[in-house]
């Protein structure tokens, strides 16, 4: 399972950058509402240009014809944008056009199995379950996870499987665990996926022991 990003901020991304373990950016309205003065498209740019990965923006139309012009315009600011469309019926003829002119996109919003085999069948390059919303709701996103991994493997769908809406570490384990091709993860979340408490004790006793030496 890759590792992908889920924010629109430049710190945050070039700060989990340096660590050789990101793979893409994930964005959405609310995630550069919140970053202050940016240009959407340019920001964008910027992280494609960092990345050289998969950097998802979604569009903002509700109905098809707009989608897919929102969706060119995107496709064209840099090589590796991926348009992100909600999981509606306008939204699977947008992709369905867009697809077809290679156009690759994400799939958003996608709550369960048919709404993934759906968007796959309509030419999707990533689908996003919501785990942690989900959750919230009382009802396992794992578990989807792993039914749609199940289901997409069955019927050899290539589309990938994009675990979003991660809230901690179990679920990156989970997600990875049931067969999802990226989990995209809060910076918050990643900041926790090298800690163990045992690494650090570990760590203080090598130093207490070396210090002991003299080699
Ligand atoms: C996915 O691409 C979305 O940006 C994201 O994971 C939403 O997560 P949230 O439920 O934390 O807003």
């Amino acid at each position: 399972m890759k590792y992908f990003i889920d924010t629109a901020n430049m710190d945050e991304i070039n700060e989990v950058f340096e660590w050789g373990v990101l793979s893409g950016v994930t964005t959405n309205p609310s995630l550069v509402a919140k970053e202050k003065d940016i240009s959407f498209h340019d920001r964008l740019v910027e992280i494609a240009d960092l990345v050289q990965g998969p950097v998802s923006g979604e569009v903002i139309a509700l109905d098809a014809e707009g989608m897919i012009e929102e969706g060119r315009e995107l496709a064209k600011l840099h090589e590796h944008i991926i348009v992100k469309i909600p999981m509606t019926e306008e939204g699977m003829k947008a992709v369905k056009v867009l697809s077809e002119e290679n156009i690759k996109t994400n799939v958003t919003l996608v709550f369960n199995t048919v709404q993934a085999l759906t968007a796959a069948r309509a030419g999707a390059t990533y689908v996003s379950p919501f785990i942690g919303r989900l959750d919230d709701i009382g009802l396992d996103g794992l578990q989807l996870i792993e039914e749609i991994s199940y289901i997409f493997n069955s019927h050899g769908i290539d589309t990938e499987i994009i675990a979003a809406s991660i809230r901690n570490k179990l679920h990156v384990h989970g997600a990875a665990l049931r067969g999802a091709h990226i989990a995209t993860i809060p910076y918050k979340v990643l900041k926790e996926l090298t800690k163990h408490p045992l690494t650090d004790q570990g760590i203080d006793k090598f130093l207490a022991d070396w210090k002991k030496t003299n080699a």
